[in-house]
């Protein structure tokens, strides 16, 4: 049964257990999973059950508490020691989204204090680093949204919503921020294959709070550029490179290179966790190759030739030079470079 009801967060913390809205099976089903362990978190992020960078991070994050919850009846060192395997495990869990790595950081410094309480720690970083994540979505929809004209159409690809943050969205929050001040026309949701993020969850998302989306297969992004007065395409990230270079969803590159033929613009939205500084350009971050499966299957159908050989990269580089406008919670970033993302970071503001 078709459920319309978007929980307020598809990430929660409840008593010492972590609960994830399983968006396998959206937008048909609304199921929440229970998660006391941290063998599960590992699971739910590498098997999609909650996926998108900034969330991925805070599921880790809480995976971290489920750990120190596990092992805290053992002696400080040892405890120390486990915890400290199950981050790494978790840290394996997927490869590209670089918000994984960053909460992890987060986390395994508040181990470094032998005289407090770890747990305590860990759960009030785990809560920052959740509401912190909401708090600067709101700030980034606050300043995309004012290079939105009026009456715009707009194009996003993915899912880079409240599913795939703490709440609210990157991509996705600058639309709903343009949307409540009369901006948006309508959202071209790109489909998404083969994970049909755009399809199953990004149209799910609009639909909840009615705002007009019209869903399109990926190959008519280009009909749709130039059939309708699109004015931006919007897209998050799941790790940029120091110079720029912006890693997203397969496809964002394709169009990126669209907008620029087509005369239209290129805004990414992304919390400045998503910024590796330890990544010189694109080349440097790995891409995540999935099964054939996702390819060669629409859910449990084949819809492929038996047999068929797959790459199924799930990632793709989009070049600075293809980015108009870097949004993060700490400022708007025109035509991106190695030289103006360091002097963002060299900002009192971000550690
Ligand atoms: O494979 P996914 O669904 O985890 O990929 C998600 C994306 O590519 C999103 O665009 C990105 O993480 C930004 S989410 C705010």
């Amino acid at each position: 049964m078709m459920n319309r009801t978007l929980p307020n967060r598809a990430i929660e913390w409840q008593e010492g257990q972590l609960i994830l809205l399983d968006q396998r099976l959206l937008p048909s089903t609304v199921e929440f999973l229970r998660i006391n362990n941290v063998l599960d978190v590992y699971e739910a992020i590498k098997n999609m059950v909650v996926r998108g960078a900034p969330a991925i991070g805070i599921t880790a994050a809480y995976g971290v508490v489920l750990s120190a919850i596990s092992h805290q009846h053992l002696a400080a060192d040892q405890a120390k020691l486990n915890i400290l395997t199950d981050i790494q495990t978790l840290a394996n869990a997927r490869p590209t989204a670089v918000n994984l790595h960053w909460a992890l950081k987060r986390m395994q410094a508040c181990l470094d204090d032998n005289s407090v309480d770890w747990l305590k720690n860990l759960q009030a970083e785990a809560n920052s680093i959740h509401q912190e994540d909401i708090a600067a979505n709101k700030k980034m929809g606050e300043l995309g949204a004012e290079y939105i004209k009026r009456n715009s159409s707009v194009m996003t690809h993915c899912n880079a919503g409240a599913l795939a943050t703490g709440g609210y969205g990157t991509a996705l929050g600058v639309i709903r921020s343009a949307y409540e001040q009369g901006k948006i026309e309508n959202v071209f949701a790109n489909e998404t294959r083969p994970w049909f993020q755009g399809a199953r969850l990004t149209a799910w998302e609009l639909q909840q709070e009615n705002i007009p989306v019209n869903l399109i297969c990926d190959s008519a992004a280009a009909s749709a550029l130039r059939a309708y007065d699109v004015e931006w395409i919007i897209v998050g990230a799941d790790r940029i490179a120091a110079n720029g270079d912006v890693v997203n969803k397969i496809g964002t590159y394709g169009l990126a290179i669209l907008a620029k033929q087509a005369g239209k613009k290129f805004m990414v939205v992304a919390p400045t966790s998503t910024i590796d500084l330890g990544s010189a350009s694109g080349n440097d971050i790995e891409i995540e190759e999935r099964g054939s499966q996702e390819v060669t299957h629409v859910g449990e159908k084949i819809i492929a030739s038996q047999g068929v050989n797959v790459w199924n990269p799930v990632f793709d580089v989009t070049p600075a030079e293809l980015v108009d406008v870097l949004v993060t919670e700490h400022g708007v970033i025109e035509k991106p470079d190695t030289k103006k993302i360091a002097q963002l970071f060299a900002s009192p503001h971000i550690n």
